[in-house]
């Protein structure tokens, strides 16, 4: 019997018989050559079945078969630079095809155009899609790429839990929950606080998991359930931690051109951008930052969205701001220096200018904008207790926390990189929905 492949290796077996298990994504026909576009997990291959060549009743098997229908096929791989697929260049002239299971004729994610609220009802069909399938496996990369540049420099997986007893990151975006006779609960929002607590047995750790905050913004780069990637460095200031940032984003960012460049040209992102990421990214105050605002929001001719672009210092940034700085960069940027208010309250203040904190953003180009947050952490006990207090955080919840200033206390930094929007930017995307395989958004639990 012929060897069965997977479609994304199938140019090692030019002029072989193979076969594959898939499921048929499309099908065409002209006169006596009928064109299958099939699809196996690994890819998208085209296979084509010539009248003149097979028996009469297979021929008409294969003609009358519905979109989705479950097969397995052999058949000759050849070399052709026009055969559509993913990743594309190769064909396969079909010898032999067995149904296992015929769908039903009404696919409901056909190929013509649906509105949003349609193909995220049908999440679970229109992964299949090819340009859902290649952000999903982009992702995976993503994931492994994460993990191999922490695994091999240093850090080790601390993972830190998900049910918690108090905010990290603001106590307006909490999921609650009761827990037991024990109080409330609250889904992780960062497990940034027990890896502060890890760094002091490991040094530098990473934790690495689902991420939830009850956010009641609807822009698209905002989800309620994301993943995030929060590494945690013991004796490392804000400049060390840019550093160790940038090498950790050109890593993910290469071994993605590397390993899904097939995906990345079937999204059709200019990869081009993506090539020339390297070490040095820009690094620009929160002041600079702001300078740059002011110029674009004079420039700007356009007056309903100017007002969009109306900054003042001690502002966070909102998406129009993030989108309009980072149009006019290549390269990820980073932008330091924020207003303390702005921030969380466990960020180390500039030394002489209290209402700047050491804290960093980096933003991806092309308009992107945010994907990472970090910050030195406060070492002091005495500042960190008033923060708690400043910010109405409950003392006794965060008794374990001061322990750590109190023990061994150092510099030390982090940062927390949201995998959603990474992939968002990387394969060029609009909305960050598409990047999860489910997405949970304020109007959106299903499927
Ligand atoms: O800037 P954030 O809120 O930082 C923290 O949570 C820190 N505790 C991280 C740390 O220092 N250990 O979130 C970090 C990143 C953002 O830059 C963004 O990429 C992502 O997490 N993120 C979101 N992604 C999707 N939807 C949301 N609602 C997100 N909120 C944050
Ligand atoms: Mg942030």
């Amino acid at each position: 019997m012929a060897s069965l492949i997977q479609i994304d290796r199938i140019q090692d077996y030019t002029g072989q018989e193979v076969r594959i298990e898939g499921w048929v994504y499309h099908k065409t026909h002209k006169g006596k050559l009928l064109f299958l576009l099939i699809r196996d997990g690994y890819g998208f291959v085209q296979c084509v079945a010539f009248k003149n060549d097979l028996p009469e009743e297979l021929f008409q098997k294969i003609l009358k078969i519905p979109q989705e229908s479950s097969v397995v096929i052999t058949g000759v791989v050849r070399e052709d630079k026009r055969a559509p697929g993913i990743p594309g260049g190769f064909e396969i002239g079909i010898t032999g095809f067995e149904v296992v299971h015929q769908s039903i004729d009404d696919y409901p994610v056909a190929l013509k155009e649906h509105g949003v609220d349609f193909v995220l009802d049908h999440r679970h069909l229109w992964i299949r899609m090819p340009s859902q399938w290649a952000i999903l496996r982009i992702r995976a990369t993503v994931i492994q790429a994460i993990r191999e540049w922490l695994d091999n420099n240093g850090f080790i997986n601390m993972d830190t839990p998900i049910l918690t007893p108090a905010a990290c990151e603001g106590t307006t975006t909490l999921f609650e929950t009761q827990y037991f006779d024990e109080g409330k609960a609250y889904l992780a929002q960062s497990g940034q606080l027990y890896n502060e607590a890890n760094i002091f047995a490991f040094k530098k750790v990473y934790c690495f998991g689902p991420t939830f905050r009850a956010e009641k913004s609807k822009t698209r780069r905002h989800l309620t359930e994301f993943w995030m990637v929060e590494p945690e460095i013991a004796f490392c200031d804000l400049d060390q931690l840019m550093d160790i940032e940038e090498q950790f984003v050109t890593y993910i960012v290469k071994k993605v051109l590397i390993e899904r460049k097939a995906e990345l040209r079937s999204l059709n992102r200019d990869v081009a951008i993506l090539e020339q990421i390297e070490p040095p990214f820009p690094r620009i105050s929160y002041d600079q930052a702001v300078e740059i605002l002011k110029e674009i929001y004079e420039s700007n001719e356009d007056k309903d969205n100017r007002e969009l672009l109306k900054f003042d210092w001690g502002m966070d940034f909102g998406s129009p701001h993030e989108t309009a700085l980072t149009e006019k960069f290549s390269k990820p940027v980073f932008v330091y220096g924020y207003p303390t208010q702005v921030k969380a309250f466990y960020m180390e203040p500039w030394q002489g200018r209290p209402e700047v904190s050491k804290s960093v953003d980096l933003l991806a180009p092309e308009g992107y904008g945010e994907i990472i947050g970090g910050s030195e952490r406060i070492s002091n006990p005495d500042l960190l207790l008033d923060r708690i207090r400043q910010h109405g955080l409950p003392e006794n919840a965060f008794k374990w926390y001061l322990d750590l200033r109190k023990y061994g206390s150092v510099p030390h930094s982090g940062f927390g990189l949201g995998v959603e929007r990474t992939v968002a930017w990387i394969c060029g995307l609009h909305h960050i929905r598409e990047t999860i395989p489910y997405p949970r958004t304020i109007k959106r639990i299903y499927p």
